[in-house]
């Protein structure tokens, strides 16, 4: 199972943003994670499609976009335009439209992920297993970088890897999101966990290659 590292760009410096994807490619990274925040679904505004925009031209690695946003499926077409390849939607957010978003995600030409919050029971996002190209199961409560990994994260990702593999889909990609850190990583892989999302960790490193290679565990 492939081991994709996906530096989130909410931690980097936004005046610089396309030297910093640039700087990403350069060192190792497979996904550039883009957080996507309205103050509504949660409390801050971080960026949106024009940023998505902007770092399109710097960089040939995927643009992963985790929407925190209420009604996600007005600004998909605007997210295709921009030139993102994964749109992430949260079960929060979506409720019983979650499959049809994914759908039309789709559609669109991109690729979709369903995102459950760590109160959010795992299992309301197994029916769209056969509908996605990823599912995310957040680590910390969204909103903010920098925050402590929830241990009882793990055995949701055994829990969802396990479905994956039990119902036909075992290289179904799961990323985490929150709190990942050098020392946490291994234990993360091992619960099921292949795409790992990394904000501070990547950010604050001092050679920023060693640590995303030191991040595939
Ligand atoms: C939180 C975001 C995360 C965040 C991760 O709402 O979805 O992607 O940037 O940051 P770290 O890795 O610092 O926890
Ligand atoms: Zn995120």
């Amino acid at each position: 199972m492939k081991i994709k590292i996906a530096p989130s760009i909410l931690a980097s410096d936004f005046s610089v943003a396309g030297e910093t994807v640039k700087k990403l490619e350069r060192c190792g990274a497979d996904l550039v994670h883009c957080d996507v925040m309205d103050g509504n679904f949660v409390p801050p505004i971080t960026f949106g499609h024009q940023m998505v925009a902007g770092i399109r031209p710097h960089t040939s690695l995927p643009l992963d976009c985790h929407l925190m946003v209420l009604h996600p499926e007005t600004h998909f077409e605007e997210f295709k335009k921009a030139g993102a390849d994964y749109v992430t939607i949260h079960y929060e957010a979506c409720g019983e439209k979650l499959i049809e978003n994914l759908k039309k995600i789709r559609s669109l030409g991109m690729k979709c992920g369903a995102v459950v919050n760590p109160d959010t029971p795992v299992e309301k996002i197994f029916d769209c297993v056969p509908f996605a190209d990823m599912l995310l199961v957040m680590s910390v409560f969204p909103g903010y970088g920098g925050q402590k990994f929830i241990e009882e994260t793990l055995p949701r990702l055994e829990a969802l890897r396990s479905f994956c593999i039990k119902n036909g889909y075992p290289d179904m990609d799961i990323e985490v999101d929150g709190g990942v850190t050098e020392e946490n990583v291994r234990t993360i892989l091992n619960a099921g966990a292949n795409v790992i999302v990394a904000g501070s960790t990547v950010f604050r490193a001092q050679d920023m290659q060693k640590t995303i290679e030191r991040l595939r565990g």
